[in-house]
């Protein structure tokens, strides 16, 4: 079998060609190949039972046949790759060490790693959809997740190959602006993009508004008036808006700067505001859309949700005419493919969106259906609640949610007073440099390790802990093997001339998991869910540990030396490729 990045594909591809020319399987055979035990191998296949239940045939005859086949096939030689039967008709794989070293040898750096890893996504062209705030309202710790997992699935994509631009979505289109509008206009108050309290500001002057038109109907007209004489391109509010707009952008951007978030465009709902009529336009002469109680709706009498009698429809536009969130998707997804010629489209937001986008994903089906058009792929990754540690969405004492800002800055304080604990010899500049890495490092990494669907409780101490699958434990996970090259004046991948293939059980034990980090990246990347990287880097960082207790790296047998110090090279390769994955720019020091 030949060396290939995610050996388990090659596997599957190489089956299934044998498969094809052995009695007994169709051509749509599914060899289902998963990880096994390590106790029993690399691999198994679990397909053979469905196909020999599918043909009233004997599981276990029908796994001697194929696995008869295998051994026979030039593609599956014994120096590679073995395999036997287990059970009623299971077959388990175990790649040789010879396979581990040539894959050590083929893919040693994060350059390799990611030639290989682009097979997945091939060139295709994805928009992803984040961070996409609201705008005029300050960052806080609901925007932690849309960036956290945004950045990490961005990366992801990019390195398994995607052509990726990254859209930032903001609401800059709402019926807020009316009020703000009006605010501003009362109280004479100055926009600056460079006042680092603009965003708190507006937002006060938006309660403000919102406080007048309670009290007094008149002022809700006066909002009203001042956000219709905007949609309608008066140029005094169209300025104050552009305004408002800038204002926000540049306070966003300092704490997307924090976070590594660099949007390659911002296409906010305004941006839609004249490309919507053609899809009101569409819609309704396909006959998908129509008028219903004054407002322009799509019914799904495929789904009981939102079927006709006793649904509810996706509303297209409003009763006064105005565009909202659905009308711009749609006609966002069309920009996308017209535009960006987008094979495929992901949105990250939180969960309570669900049924937006499922909507919206089923619309847009049926429309590009009706019109040919071929529609990209779309993808909603949602993500649950940060709870805090009473269980409820996390809020400070006064219940407003917590600044983003302040959150990130505590983060780095309280880093800052465990690295100076840790390496009170460092000069503080230093001190000061690595507490903003671990800091907000720790607190990417939290959100990161749980599986992106479920609620999390935020705790600080848990994730700064140097203990259990946190990121200060990764990144002196990686100091540690890079301190054995600079403990031998060398550097990383110098000395691994003449290495010899893995013979030890935690050589072997170690090989095996640095190959499988292109089945943790591919996990990952298939379903969008950064956790199963997490979880790849804390057992490879384990491994490692059990690897450098049991078998001594300076070994006096200069072939053995070698074979050890290619395997802390790539442990060390392979833990910093995963954290830049996760947006975690790993430190020399620490
Ligand atoms: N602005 C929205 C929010 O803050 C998220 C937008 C997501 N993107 C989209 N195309 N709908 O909830």
């Amino acid at each position: 079998m030949r060396i290939a990045f995610n050996p388990a594909r090659e596997l599957d591809r190489v089956v299934r060609a044998v498969a094809a020319s052995t009695p007994g399987f169709g051509g749509e055979f599914n060899p289902e190949i998963r990880p096994a035990d390590p106790r029993f191998g690399d691999y198994q296949a679990n397909g053979v039972l469905p196909q020999a239940k599918a043909a009233k045939a004997n599981p276990r005859a029908l796994a001697v046949a194929l696995l008869d086949a295998l051994k026979a096939s030039p593609e599956f030689d014994a120096a590679h790759i073995t395999a036997e039967i287990a059970g009623p008709g299971f077959i388990n794989f175990k790649l040789t060490p010879a396979y581990y070293a040539g894959w050590l040898a083929r893919f040693g750096d994060e350059a390799s790693l990611r030639a290989g890893a682009a097979a997945l996504y091939h060139g295709k062209s994805v928009i992803i959809d984040y961070p996409s705030p609201n705008t005029a309202k300050q960052m806080h710790v609901g925007h932690l997740r849309p960036m956290v997992v945004g950045e990490a699935v961005a990366r992801l994509l990019e390195f398994c190959g995607a052509k990726l631009t990254r859209d930032n979505h903001i609401g800059d289109w709402g019926t807020n602006f009316g009020t703000i509008i009006l605010a501003i206009k009362r109280t004479g108050y100055t926009l600056d993009a460079a006042n680092d309290n603009a965003l708190e500001e507006l937002e006060n002057l938006y309660k403000l508004g919102s406080g007048w038109i309670k009290s007094n109907p008149a002022d809700g007209d006066a909002s009203r008036a001042e956000l219709v004489k905007l949609q309608n391109g008066d140029a005094e509010n169209l300025a104050l808006w552009e305004k408002i707009v800038a204002v926000s952008n540049a306070a966003c951007e300092r704490q997307y700067a924090r976070l590594g978030v660099k949007p390659d465009v911002t296409l906010g709902e305004s941006f839609y505001r004249d490309k919507v009529d053609r899809v009101y336009a569409e819609l309704t002469d396909t006959g998908l859309a129509e008028t219903s109680e004054g407002a322009l709706v799509v019914w799904h009498d495929d789904e009981p949700r939102w079927k006709r009698d006793g649904g509810t429809p996706f509303i297209i536009r409003k009763r006064d005419g105005a565009s909202n969130y659905a009308s711009t998707d749609l006609a966002t997804i069309l920009y996308r493919v017209e535009h960006f010629r987008a094979d495929e489209c992901v949105y990250v937001t939180d969960g309570r969106q669900q049924e937006h986008f499922q909507q919206l994903f089923l619309t847009a089906d049926k429309w590009f259906k009706k019109t040919g058009r071929t529609l990209p792929s779309l993808r909603h990754v949602w993500f649950g609640t940060i709870l805090g540690e009473d269980g409820k969405a996390i809020k400070t004492k006064s219940g407003d949610p917590i600044r983003l800002k302040q959150l990130l800055d505590e983060a780095e304080e309280r880093a800052f007073a465990i690295v100076t604990e840790k390496s009170a010899d460092l000069p503080e500049d230093e001190r000061r440099a690595i507490a903003r890495t671990v800091g907000v490092a720790s607190i990417r990494y939290a959100d990161l390790v749980q599986n992106r669907t479920l609620d999390y409780t935020f705790s600080w101490d848990k994730l700064l802990a140097f203990e259990g699958n946190t990121a200060p434990y990764l990144l002196y996970a990686v100091v540690r093997t890079r301190s054995i090259f600079r403990k031998l004046g060398l550097e990383l991948g110098q000395g691994e001339e003449g290495a010899s293939a893995p013979e030890t059980p935690h050589e072997i034990s170690l090989a095996r998991k640095l190959v499988n980090f292109s089945g943790a990246v591919d996990l990952a990347c298939t379903e969008l869910r950064p956790h199963h990287l997490c979880t790849y880097l804390y057992e490879l960082a384990g491994e490692f540990s059990s690897f450098i207790a049991a078998d001594r790296v300076i070994h006096d047998d200069p072939a053995v030396r070698a074979r050890r110090l290619r395997l802390c090279a790539r442990t060390c390769a392979t833990l910093e490729s995963g954290l830049r994955l996760l947006g975690i720019e790993p430190l020399e020091r620490m």
